[in-house]
């Protein structure tokens, strides 16, 4: 049955009020002066962030269980009374200048959704769920999307758990240190499907005036340790011909990356985002530099062409510049296709309630690229403010974040059925 074609529950709507006053709540915790939020995995906001969502999901009625990697799962019980469940959630890390609704509105829209069964009475057939993913944004710990990918296999906890940050702490030390090591096993827990609200981050809903994004699929992504090896020398006495500079390695490297996802347009991305100089000093030519290298295309084939041009561009840079460089790759995911089902029922419930949608491929990692793995999944995107995300600014209206917790009740009441008793 079509929830949303049942005169009991087509009508039902979130409480788009409350939705934006909890995204508000919740954006407290790590605000930065220009508006946005960070809220670093497994630091003590974090902690505190999870600890008022926690206490919002358990007000709600929700069980709430914590696995090995810090993965919170809330679930609200269905008439069947067993899994599977029908699984939403995001993450609520943030980037280091990260704003108000990345993951948190995913999460938040999720715990809307149960406030919303709950004020109506609706009792579904199947379980429903809130999943917090951990450091989804994996600027803090390497991989990106650790919490889901080792919930769907991808990796095994021990790796995760190993894991250190720039300062050499753990993966696991840091979660210990925040409380949210969980005694709950890590995955093999049976989800029905998975639906994942989230912003766009980019500019096409916005404009072209449309709602809903109901999303197809993401792009392939690959992440690198680009290491450049040079000579420590002063920055006076060195002739100009006598030196080994690392950062000239690394500069020439990123204007190579970027001549090569602009020889991949329009679909491929290049960005060099994170860089340690050693010695890092204002007289002391570099002697070492780590870059971090992100690549992205829809296409498999051209993604394995642009990890061979970049491997190519550093030998030849290297030994141009008389350097070393070493090229490491750290994660590593194909482009993702969503179910067909579940895509469909995206559409349906954007087509039902009234909102202009289109269909849209996520330039974005997000946790359901790897729960998709092992479960039916589907994404609802909304347009955000000029595109922008991972900064200070992200900004996004009430009406359309009401409209995707709208679309996510109905895509998750289609799949959870209602209960017949
Ligand atoms: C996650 O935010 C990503 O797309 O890298
Ligand atoms: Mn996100
Ligand atoms: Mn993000």
């Amino acid at each position: 049955m079509q929830a949303s074609d049942s005169t009991s529950t087509g009508r039902l709507r979130i409480n788009g009020q409350r939705l934006w006053q909890s995204l508000m709540d919740l954006a407290r915790i790590g605000a930065t002066d220009k508006g946005g939020v960070r809220r670093l995995a497994l630091t003590d906001l974090d902690r505190q962030g999870r600890d008022l969502v926690v206490g919002w999901l358990r007000d709600a009625g929700a069980s709430l269980e914590i696995d090995g990697a810090g993965n919170i799962f809330a679930t609200r019980p269905g008439h069947s009374g067993n899994p599977p469940v029908v699984l939403t959630g995001s993450h609520v890390d943030t980037q280091p200048s990260g704003g108000k609704f990345d993951g948190n509105y995913g999460v938040l829209a999720g715990l809307e959704l149960l406030r919303t069964l709950n004020d109506a009475g609706i009792a579904t057939e199947k379980p429903v769920g809130v999943a917090v993913w951990t450091n989804e944004e994996g600027t803090r710990f390497i991989p990106t999307m650790g919490g889901s990918g080792a919930f769907a296999g991808v990796f095994t906890l021990e790796y995760l758990l190993q894991q250190r940050d720039v300062d050499g702490i753990s993966f696991g030390e840091a979660l210990n240190s925040i409380g949210y090591a969980g005694s709950a096993r890590v995955g093999g827990r049976a989800v029905d499907a998975y639906f994942e609200a989230h912003i766009e981050q980019g500019p096409i809903l916005e404009r072209e005036e449309k709602t809903i994004g109901v999303v197809t699929g993401g792009l392939g992504q690959r992440w690198y340790d680009c290491v450049w090896a040079g000579q420590d020398a002063h920055a006076g006495p060195t002739p100009m011909e006598a030196r080994h500079d690392a950062l000239r390695g690394a500069a020439q490297m990123i204007e190579a990356m970027n001549a090569i996802a602009l020889r991949h347009r329009p679909d491929g991305r290049a960005t060099v985002g994170f860089m340690q100089v050693k010695p890092n000093s204002r007289n002391v030519i570099p002697g070492q530099v780590t870059m971090s290298i992100d690549i992205r295309h829809p296409d498999d084939a051209k993604l394995a062409t642009m990890d061979r041009e970049l491997r190519d561009a550093a030998a030849a840079i290297a030994r141009d510049l008389r350097l070393q460089c070493q090229v490491r790759q750290v994660v590593e995911f194909p482009a993702s296709h969503f179910d067909a089902d579940c895509v469909r029922s995206v559409r349906t419930a954007a087509e039902t309630l009234g909102y202009p949608h289109r269909e849209i491929v996520s330039g974005a990692a997000h946790d359901a690229v790897y729960l998709s793995r092992v479960a039916p999944t589907a994404m609802i995107f909304v347009p955000c403010k000029d595109g922008i995300s991972h900064n200070e600014i992200e900004d996004a209206r009430p009406e359309h974040l009401e409209a995707g917790g709208n679309v996510l009740l109905h895509a998750v009441l289609a799949r959870a059925g209602l209960s017949s008793s």
